[in-house]
């Protein structure tokens, strides 16, 4: 009797466990007028099927995750196969070689967003950051988060033109990417690597801050700039979307 009382609950326990492990689907959707790249690099744990694919535009491609998936996204542009069959791209790039960045991370500048799973209670972390710098503008979205759920929406979308100081452009007068004044002047005051320096928001920063307030601006930005979700939703990615829809839903 107790044996069988045992089984029962380690049958249960192993059920609500094996119930607990849900994959998810990040849906990644191209809006740009252009192709784009996307690039997936997993921080903890095994690649995902993809590591880096092609979306022209108006595409999108579903992504399914392990439960507790951490890792990043990001878009590269300008893209192309040399002579010898390598592949390059002018920003994101990964430098694989091939279009699967096979576990090598995007080269700054790049708009990443930042995604952990099931981190804390059942809860979702996520981030879009231009402390790497900025190439492509980019959303996440949670779906259909449970009523009463403040789950945000966040992102950058700015106009390179006006938000990126001349001095951090990438490609002058038509620029394609803009470098985080770290990248550009690699001095600790800016890459917040001097514990006894107050580290400070740049020039660059500010003007990204202003045109993206719910972003990662610079290294020691304040810390509610990452956001929470739970009751495990999927998510979708945009590049270049037309609007970053209101806060909560
Ligand atoms: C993910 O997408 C697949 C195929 O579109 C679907 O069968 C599955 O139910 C989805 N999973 C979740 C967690 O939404
Ligand atoms: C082609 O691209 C690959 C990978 O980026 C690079 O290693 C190689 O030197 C390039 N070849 C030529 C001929 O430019
Ligand atoms: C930035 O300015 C250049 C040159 O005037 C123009 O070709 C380009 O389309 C502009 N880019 C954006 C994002 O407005
Ligand atoms: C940045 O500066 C540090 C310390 O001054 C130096 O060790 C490092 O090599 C520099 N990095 C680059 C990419 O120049
Ligand atoms: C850190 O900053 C302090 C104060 O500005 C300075 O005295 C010190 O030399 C810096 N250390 C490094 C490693 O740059």
């Amino acid at each position: 009797m107790a044996d069988g009382l045992l089984l029962l609950i380690f049958l249960l326990v192993s059920f609500s466990f094996v119930a607990g492990v849900t994959s998810r689907n990040i849906t990644i959707e191209n809006k740009c007028d252009y192709s784009v790249w996307p690039g997936t690099y997993s921080t903890n744990g095994p690649s995902l099927s993809t590591t880096g694919f092609l979306l022209r535009k108006g595409e999108a491609r579903v992504i399914n995750v392990p439960s507790s998936w951490r890792g990043r996204f990001w878009g590269r542009s300008l893209c192309s196969t040399n002579s010898t069959g390598g592949f390059s791209c002018v920003t994101g790039d990964c430098r694989s070689g091939n279009i699967e960045c096979s576990g090598a991370s995007s080269t700054p500048p790049t708009t990443l967003v930042e995604l952990s799973l099931d981190t804390f209670n059942g809860q979702d972390f996520y981030d879009v950051s231009v402390v790497d710098g900025y190439n492509l503008p980019v959303i996440i979205v949670p779906q259909h988060p449970k009523r009463g759920q403040s789950c945000i929406s966040v992102g950058c979308v700015v106009n390179l033109n006006k938000s990126c100081p001349r001095e951090l452009k990438v490609g002058g007068d038509q620029p394609v990417a803009c470098m985080s004044a770290c990248q550009a002047f690699n001095s600790s005051i800016f890459c917040c690597t001097n514990s006894t320096e107050k580290c400070q928001a740049t020039l660059y920063s500010q003007n990204f801050k202003r045109e993206c307030p719910l972003a990662y601006s610079y290294a020691l930005d304040d810390q509610t700039m990452l956001f929470t979700c739970a009751n495990s939703p999927n998510y979708v990615v945009t590049f270049c979307p037309s609007t970053i829809p209101n806060a909560t839903k």
